[in-house]
């Protein structure tokens, strides 16, 4: 007899979320995900107990790694330097990418593919991208971020290099979704689900037509995203990955978010949202919206019944409400494709960009780029500060993390949200 997590995986159990017109045909798009996950089965190195060791091993030593460099950061701002030894980094691997959202933003006012057309296509070779993760070792986390990081052929071969030992790092990447499915079948991609720590997949709307408008692809692309998401939901029970999906909220497609957090919730999938951010602010039409406050209301009390949510009830009222009123950049380093890190902020419109390859490791990065501008007490309004007000779930992050230096490591509740967002 079929169990019953089995005839869950076959039929979608919906119970909040309802099927609209527009709406993918389920049970033909699951079948879809069901025969793709069987193939990327195949073609995947099993989670062998050696791996499961491997990968334990690599995971205590980050944690080693991130509670070491709490406590010297901990120091550093009682001293009131900013300067913190990364939490984690976000490489733009590329600016390329196959879609064109309406909302993309590069924090600049830019919109990376467009980026990429206009001639910024310097990307770092392979060997390059592998010395850059052996330079920004000290961080606990690598966050393979784009444009599109599935454009990049080398993805999984730097992936393998960031999953060694010595560098033992959480790996997580953000992708459109569109690709990874047909990847997975790929030889190159056999350890992709092994090393692959979180996965986070946007998905802006359910309506296919709507999410290919939003997107600028075909209507079949949108369809691959969702199959690919399904066929992910399956592949997840085999290997320890998590996955997220995230949907960027905007005035037009607030509703969307509704059926998006249904459907997360019905399927066990881990529900994440952000306000769209405009350069360097989040939309403050969508923030006035009440039917956006009450989508808002919606996903904390989804939170509050237990639903897998990318942070806790608290940092995503803070996040959702751009109620967090603090920023410190250099809690994370931004990293762009060309290997250059941004500094003190990538949204600052007069930010320096420090060349990460000239360095042994980020100590000496940041001491190049501390000597140009001092990044204490940054972020506010008036000259030499930032005068922005992200709201990107990064920006949040810092703001937690930095309280976790003030107050210590068990009034900041930094703990459980470390653990929530890797378990
Ligand atoms: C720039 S994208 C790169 C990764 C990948 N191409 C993707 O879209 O998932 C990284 C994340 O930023 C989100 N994002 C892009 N523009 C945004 C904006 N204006 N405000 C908030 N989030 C945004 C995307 O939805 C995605 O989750
Ligand atoms: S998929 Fe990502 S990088 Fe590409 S256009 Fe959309 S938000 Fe930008």
């Amino acid at each position: 007899m079929m169990s019953q997590k089995v005839r869950d995986l076959v039929r979608l159990p919906f119970k909040y979320y309802e099927p609209k017109p527009g709406h993918p045909d389920w049970a033909a798009i699951n079948k879809d995900a069901v025969r793709l996950a069987i193939q990327i089965l195949k073609n995947q190195e099993p989670f062998s107990p050696g791996r499961k060791m491997y990968r334990s091993t690599k995971r205590v030593l980050a944690i080693l790694k991130t509670m070491r460099n709490f406590f010297r950061n901990k120091i550093r701002m009682a001293k009131s330097n900013h300067n913190f030894i990364p939490l984690f980094y976000i490489w733009t691997m590329t600016n390329a990418c196959n879609f064109t959202c309406s909302f993309c933003s590069n924090h600049r006012g830019g919109k990376y593919p467009l980026l990429f057309q206009k001639g910024e296509t310097r990307n770092l070779s392979t060997a390059q991208g592998k010395q850059l993760l052996g330079i920004m070792k000290d961080a606990s986390a690598i966050y393979f971020c784009g444009g599109e990081p599935t454009i990049r052929r080398d993805l999984p071969e730097l992936l393998d290099y960031s999953s060694k030992l010595r560098i033992a790092m959480f790996n997580m990447i953000n992708t459109n979704g569109s690709l990874i499915g047909d990847l997975l079948l790929k030889p190159r991609y056999r350890k992709f689900l092994s090393e692959m720590d979180v996965i986070i997949v946007s998905l802006d709307a359910m309506e296919l037509t709507k999410l290919a408008a939003i997107c600028k692809t075909s209507e079949s692309v949108a369809r691959k995203v969702i199959r690919n998401i399904l066929a992910l939901r399956i592949l997840k029970h085999f290997f320890p990955f998590k996955l997220s999906i995230n949907i960027v909220v905007g005035q037009k497609n607030f509703h969307d978010a509704f059926d998006v957090l249904d459907w997360c919730n019905d399927l066990g999938l881990t529900f994440a949202a952000v306000a769209e951010n405009i350069v360097d602010k989040a939309d403050q039409g969508l923030l006035a919206n009440p039917e956006y406050q009450q989508l808002v209301d919606k996903i904390l009390s989804r939170a509050e019944q237990g639903y897998p949510m990318i942070a806790s009830k608290y940092m995503l009222d803070r996040l959702l409400r751009a109620k967090f009123t603090s920023c410190f950049p250099r809690v994370f380093d931004h990293i762009d494709h060309d290997g250059t890190l941004f500094w003190p902020c990538k949204t600052y419109p007069q930010a320096i960009k420090v060349d990460v390859l000239k360095h042994k490791n980020v100590a000496g990065v940041h001491a190049e780029a501390a000597k140009m501008i001092n990044p204490a007490f940054f972020h506010g309004k008036g000259p030499g500060k930032c005068n922005g007000e992200c709201t990107w779930m990064q920006d949040c992050v810092t703001d937690f993390y930095a309280g976790g230096l003030i107050h210590g490591l068990f009034d900041g509740k930094l703990l459980k949200e470390i653990r929530g967002l890797l378990q």
